[in-house]
């Protein structure tokens, strides 16, 4: 469903060029929980927004269903397809959780009374409850914040779900109340979740763990050869 093929990304300026992505091929099909580890500045989080739609390319290719993201109309397609959820500030400040929620509901121009019943049963369905819906995400716990930006993941009825260390700033029990949420959509509503991370233990949970290196995919070292 989601490709790279043969992925590069440069970072330019005028003393130098990092290669930050450097060749990535890689499928990414639904139903499966994708894990992308390895150490700082090894490319991940570039390699995530070039998944995302939210940078194109210097060369190879992204494609979804089969169509690059150079020749797509991007806005559509992050707000059709992917949904992005990254360590911290996901949500509006100023918005309540259920507004957060609503959000990429009214951009799909969703009817009023449909939309809250479809933002209540994704703020349900990750553990928040009615009583926390009219709150400010400032008077939420950082668990709390992350459920609901997956919340909001979710309402857009993306395909793709693509999240930056979702648990970097969470203890361990709301790190594992997260990944177990995230391998639900995967395996239970068929979603490609494709996760960067840290923690190890996140990994373990993956179907499949991607380890980059200088802007690569490592070979893993257990992966028998077709
Ligand atoms: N805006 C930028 N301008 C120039 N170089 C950048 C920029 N952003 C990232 N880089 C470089 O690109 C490489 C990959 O960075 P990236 O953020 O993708 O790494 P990462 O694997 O996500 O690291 P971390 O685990 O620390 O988040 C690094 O060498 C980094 O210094
Ligand atoms: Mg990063």
């Amino acid at each position: 469903m989601l490709n790279a093929n043969q992925v590069v990304y440069a970072y330019k300026n005028r003393y130098q060029t990092v290669r930050a992505v450097d060749g990535v091929s890689q499928s990414f099909e639904p139903g499966r929980f994708y894990a992308i580890v390895g150490k700082s500045g090894s490319g991940k989080t570039t390699l995530l927004s070039l998944l995302a739609g939210l940078d194109l390319p210097s060369g190879g290719s992204v494609t979804f269903d089969g169509t690059s993201t150079t020749d797509m109309d991007l806005d559509g397609y992050r707000r059709d397809n992917v949904a992005v959820i990254c360590q911290s500030y996901n949500l509006f400040p100023l918005l309540t959780a259920l507004e957060n929620v609503l959000y990429p509901l009214e951009l799909k121009k969703i009817p009023k009374a449909n939309a809250r019943q479809i933002a209540a049963e994704k703020l349900l369905s990750v553990g928040i409850e009615q009583s926390q819906f009219k709150r400010l995400p400032a008077m939420l716990s950082g668990g709390e914040q992350q459920r609901v930006a997956i919340a909001r993941a979710l309402a857009g009825d993306a395909k793709v779900i693509l999240a930056d260390e979702p648990t970097g700033n969470l203890d361990t029990e709301n790190g594992k109340n997260i990944v177990a949420i995230l391998k639900r959509l995967a395996h239970e509503e068929n979603r490609c979740v494709i996760v960067v991370t840290h923690d190890l233990a996140i990994a373990e949970e993956a179907d499949e763990v991607l380890r980059m290196r200088d802007g690569r995919i490592e070979e893993a070292a257990n992966a028998t050869a077709p």
